[in-house]
């Protein structure tokens, strides 16, 4: 177990109180007792073939549950369904298409309340657009864009057609937009002129026009006009969203997709400078968000919903697009910044929409405490009922203030851990069961199998420390990685051979309760986004100023992790503030500003073994100032005091 871990572990045991359920709260949540966890536990493919049956409207109903050939699943094999069916018709079908599925919120303060039947709409208007592009069922299709609605739009409109989407956030660079288009292979792309963000305008279309200089199978793109402003357009291959949908008809019958067709891709960080292709497939991933959704947030009729993430990443696919749409809840939906025009919006938003499940990462509560609790008290949050957190773990000491200044002491927390490989929530509390600790995202939920384990593989004994490990398949999980399966092998199953191996380090109390602790790979977790530490060093090589350069993450108050890069300039180049600057930058233009560096210290020389190995462990001790130890693998032991005062020297700086 790594230093940072056993602090973290410190840390968490200072906090001893716990939280059950209130007898309100249980009196009318979705699930009271212990009888699903028994029932799944009983027969885990019987369970899930129930709640298929529960949550989805297949048109041709399946014949088999899963198809297990180790480490490939097919789940509800033989199944015929579309996934916007699955989120709109069902809805308007049932009578239910006056109900607002999305209240959105843009930043400027404009807004806009989309029911059910106008997005069902919107989407066969768009859908039948992107088959007169040529878009074929199959396809890849490109989406950069900011939160708009128009973005949901599109990923639907994708699924009604059979193509599938890959979208990229929109605070990626144009270098990380054409990466993600050249391997995923998309034929079209989706983005808009500019998005708002803290009151100034993000240039989505002219990074998409940098984008498409090095891509070579888009051949269409369609923008969608947000700020107005004027953006450059190419004859013949830009197309404007308004003027595309106006003339297509309203409806476009759903493409009838098997269970296991392709529904998009996503990209993550691994541990290479290559990010990997998440493949998700139609039934299993709806399955897994939608009920995942409907248990962990305990939805009700007159739930208000909002995650407060980026469609861009998977925690907005899955719960600010599939699950409450499947679900048919009404979700919130925000373009901008929480500190704009000031620093209470959120809450103005919550108090606005009556909003009574809030979703967010433990990094904005970081934030919020540091900003103070007069923001939220400035507004009446009394319509919350539950709050959740994702995306990293959460300290005791934010998710007690988050209870106490958001959930006016009230509500229970979800601490909810998944992955983009999980397509939805695996280890999280039932709010109406499940009894809080602060710090730990409880037990696996009925249906999910989880453990932690040894570097053999032999579960912990309670009380342990070790690896998190998922012990059977799910319907949400990955199908793989786009274009290469071996990587998937390599990543997942090769460490345990039958246990999908998550990456993270994790705890299991004398309770069973599950303590996650972050990454034990290469992957660093900056405000809950992930990235990779090879990605950035091979973007400060990218530099001409640049010889070598080792990355690690070094633990940060407000977000979690914060990048620390330790950088040997070629020969003859000077060190300076400026050049550190332009590092950023770079980093920045090939990756995107949630990569930059916050740290950068100089050094004529890496800590390496002698065997040439650069020492990362070490760096990280350094960078975090602790006590690193035996050295005496190094290969030159006086680089490390050397390194040791300059990177003291360095965050002495910043501060
Ligand atoms: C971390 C986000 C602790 C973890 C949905 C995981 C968490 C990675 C939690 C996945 C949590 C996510 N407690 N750590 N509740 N939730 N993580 O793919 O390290 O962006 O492996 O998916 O975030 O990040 P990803």
């Amino acid at each position: 177990m790594t230093d940072t871990a056993s602090v973290n572990i410190d840390a968490l045991l200072k906090e001893g109180r716990t939280f059950p359920p209130t007898a309100d709260f249980t009196a009318t949540a979705n699930v009271r007792d212990d009888s699903l966890y028994a029932e799944a536990d009983a027969d885990a493919e019987a369970f899930w073939a129930k709640q298929a049956d529960k949550y989805l409207s297949f048109s041709r109903r399946w014949d088999t549950v899963l198809e297990w050939k180790l480490p490939f699943a097919r789940w509800f094999v033989g199944g015929v369904i579309n996934a916007s069916y699955q989120c709109l018709d069902r809805h308007v079908e049932a009578g239910r298409g006056n109900k607002p599925a999305y209240l959105w919120e843009g930043e400027p303060g404009d807004t806009r309340t989309i029911t059910y039947a106008e997005l069902l709409e919107q989407v066969c208007r768009f859908a039948n657009a992107l088959k007169a592009l040529g878009v074929k069922r199959g396809d890849r299709v490109g989406i950069y864009m900011g939160m708009v609605p128009e973005l949901p739009v599109a990923m639907l409109a994708c699924a009604r057609i059979g193509a599938a989407h890959s979208v990229v956030f929109g605070g990626f660079s144009a270098d990380a937009v054409a990466d993600r288009m050249n391997d995923s292979g998309s034929v079209l792309l989706i983005t808009q002129d500019e998005a708002w963000r803290r009151g100034t305008t993000v240039a989505l279309k002219r990074n998409v026009d940098d984008a498409l200089a090095k891509t070579e199978t888009i051949r269409t793109v369609v923008v969608v006009r947000r700020t107005g402003n004027q953006v450059p357009m190419t004859e013949g291959r830009d197309h404007w969203y308004h003027d595309l949908v106006e003339s297509q008809p309203t409806t476009c019958d759903p493409e009838q997709m098997d269970s296991e067709d392709l529904l998009f891709t996503l990209y993550t960080s691994g541990t290479t400078a290559k990010p990997k292709g998440i493949k998700h497939t139609t039934a299993g991933y709806l399955l897994q968000t939608m009920y995942t959704h409907d248990v962990v947030f305990d939805i009700q009729p007159d739930t208000v919903f909002w995650c407060a993430a980026d469609i861009g990443w998977v925690t907005g696919h899955s719960y600010i697009v599939y699950g409450p749409l499947g679900n048919g809840v009404t979700s919130v939906m925000y373009e901008g910044t929480p500190d704009f025009p000031d620093k209470d919006r959120w809450w103005a938003t919550i108090e606005k929409y009556g909003v009574t499940v809030l979703y967010c990462a433990p990094t904005a509560i970081r934030t919020f405490m540091k900003w103070g609790k007069e923001y939220p008290e400035k507004h009446d949050l009394s319509s919350l009922r539950l709050l959740g957190t994702v995306g990293e773990p959460i300290n005791p000491e934010a998710w007690i203030w988050y209870r106490q200044f958001i959930g006016g002491g009230r509500t229970p927390v979800v601490d909810t851990w998944w992955q983009t490989e999980t397509g939805g929530i695996m280890i999280a509390p039932l709010p109406g069961v499940t009894v809080l600790k602060p710090g730990s995202a409880t037990r696996p939920l009925p249906g999910i199998s989880a453990s932690v384990v040894d570097e053999q593989g032999n579960p912990v004994p309670l009380g342990g420390g070790g690896y998190a490990v998922l012990t059977r398949p799910w319907p949400g999980m990955l199908r793989g990685i786009w274009g290469d399966d071996e990587r998937y092998k390599e990543t997942y199953w090769n460490k345990y051979g039958d246990k999908y191996f998550a990456g993270d380090g994790a705890r299991i109390d004398e309770d069973g309760d599950f303590w996650f602790m972050g990454r034990v790979d290469d992957v660093m977790n900056v405000s809950g986004h992930r990235i990779s530490t090879t990605e950035v060093e091979s973007a400060l090589v990218d530099h001409p100023s640049v010889a070598e350069a080792a990355v690690t993450a070094k633990a940060d108050a407000q977000t979690g992790q914060a990048v620390a890069a330790f950088v040997t300039l070629r020969g003859g180049v000077e060190e300076s503030t400026e050049l550190a600057a332009e590092l950023r930058d770079h980093v920045g233009k090939l990756i995107g500003a949630i990569a930059k560096p916050k740290w950068i210290t100089f050094t004529p020389e890496l800590p390496k073994t002698r065997s040439g190995k650069i020492m990362r462990r070490l760096l990280r001790d350094i960078s975090e100032n602790r006590d690193l130890g035996d050295t005496t693998t190094l290969a030159d032991a006086n680089v490390v005091n050397e390194l040791q005062s300059r990177a003291a020297a360095e965050a002495d700086k910043e501060q």
